[in-house]
C-alpha cells in the first residue's frame, strides 16, 4: 500500500507517517527529512537547498525529484509493504514525474490521505515544536510533552533542537507556498479518485484513528 499524507506545514503529517510506520511497516519517505539530512551533510544537493529551505520556499522540482527517485530504489524500500510519501510530492510537476516514476516500477498509489487543519492552528503547531537531539522523536510544548518534563521517552537524552525554519515569519512563507503550489493538487488527485479528507484539527490519537480507518477501507 502506497499513499501520501498531504496538508499543509504542521498539519501532522511526520506525526503520522511516524506511527503508521510503527503500526504497518510502511516506510516514511519525508523530501523535509532527506534535504534536512543533505543540509547537513554538506551535499551538493544540501548546499543548494539550505538558503531556499530557511526562506520558506520550495526546493526546485529537479533535486526533490531526484532524491525520492533514489530512494525507491534502495532495497528496504523495495522490500517494504509500502511507502507513506511525507511533504512529497509538493507541484504539479512533482505529482506528474511521480506517477511516471510509480508506473516504471511497477508501482501505484492507493490513497492520498489529506489532514485539513487551519492556518492559525499550523503556526501554533509549528513554533511549539521541538525533537530530540539524538533519536529524531518530536515533541510540542503543548499538545506533545515528553512524561518527564526534558526527557526524551524514546532514549532518555536530555538535548532538544529546534529546526531552522520553525519561526513565525518563516512559517507563513511556507503556508503561502503551500496555498499557491501545493493545495491546488488535492484537484489533481480528486480526479483520479483517491483523496480522502481526514479532520486534522483533532487531537493527534483521534487523527490516527480516522487515517487508520481509512487505510482499513482500502485494504
Ligand atoms: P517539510 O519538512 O516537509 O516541512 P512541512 O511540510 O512544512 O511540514 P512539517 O514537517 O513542518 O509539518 P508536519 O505536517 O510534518 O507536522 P508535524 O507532524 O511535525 O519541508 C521543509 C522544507 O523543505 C520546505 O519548506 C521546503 O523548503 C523543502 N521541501 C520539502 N519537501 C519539498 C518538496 N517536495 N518540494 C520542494 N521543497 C520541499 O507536527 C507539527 C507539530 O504539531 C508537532 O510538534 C506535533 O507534535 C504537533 N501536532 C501534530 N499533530 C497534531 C494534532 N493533531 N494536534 C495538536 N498538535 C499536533
Amino acid at each position: 500500500m502506497n499513499i501520501i499524507l498531504f496538508g499543509p506545514p504542521g498539519a501532522g503529517k511526520g506525526t503520522q507517517a511516524k506511527r503508521l510506520e510503527k503500526n504497518r511497516g510502511l516506510i516514511q519517505l519525508s523530501t523535509g527529512d532527506m534535504l534536512r539530512a543533505a543540509v547537513a551533510a554538506g551535499t551538493e544537493y544540501g548546499r543548494k537547498a539550505k538558503e531556499v529551505m530557511e526562506k520558506g520556499e520550495l526546493v526546485s522540482d529537479e533535486i526533490v525529484i531526484n532524491i525520492i527517485s533514489d530512494r525507491l530504489d534502495e532495497g528496504d524500500v523495495k522490500n517494504a509493504p509500502g511507502v507513506i510519501f511525507d511533504g512529497f510530492p509538493r507541484t504539479v510537476a512533482q505529482a506528474e514525474e511521480l506517477d511516471k516514476m510509480l508506473g516504471g516500477k511497477g508501482m501505484k498509489l492507493n490513497a492520498v490521505v489529506v489532514l485539513e487543519v487551519d492556518d492559525e492552528a499550523l503556526v501554533e503547531r509549528i513554533t511549539g515544536r521541538y525533537t530530540c537531539a539524538k533519536c529524531g522523536k518530536g515533541y510540542h510544548e503543548k499538545f506533545e510533552k515528553p512524561k518527564e518534563e526534558g526527557v526524551c521517552d524514546e532514549c532518555g537524552s536530555t538535548e532538544f533542537t529546534r529546526r531552522a525554519d520553525d519561526n513565525e515569519e518563516t512559517v507563513r512563507s511556507r503556508l503561502a507556498a503551500y496555498h499557491e503550489q501545493t493545495a491546488p493538487l488535492i484537484a489533481y488527485y480528486e480526479t483520479a479518485g483517491i483523496v480522502k479528507k481526514v479532520d486534522g484539527m483533532a487531537d493527534i490519537d483521534a487523527v490516527t484513528k480516522q487515517i487508520e480507518e481509512v487505510l482499513d477501507g482500502l485494504a
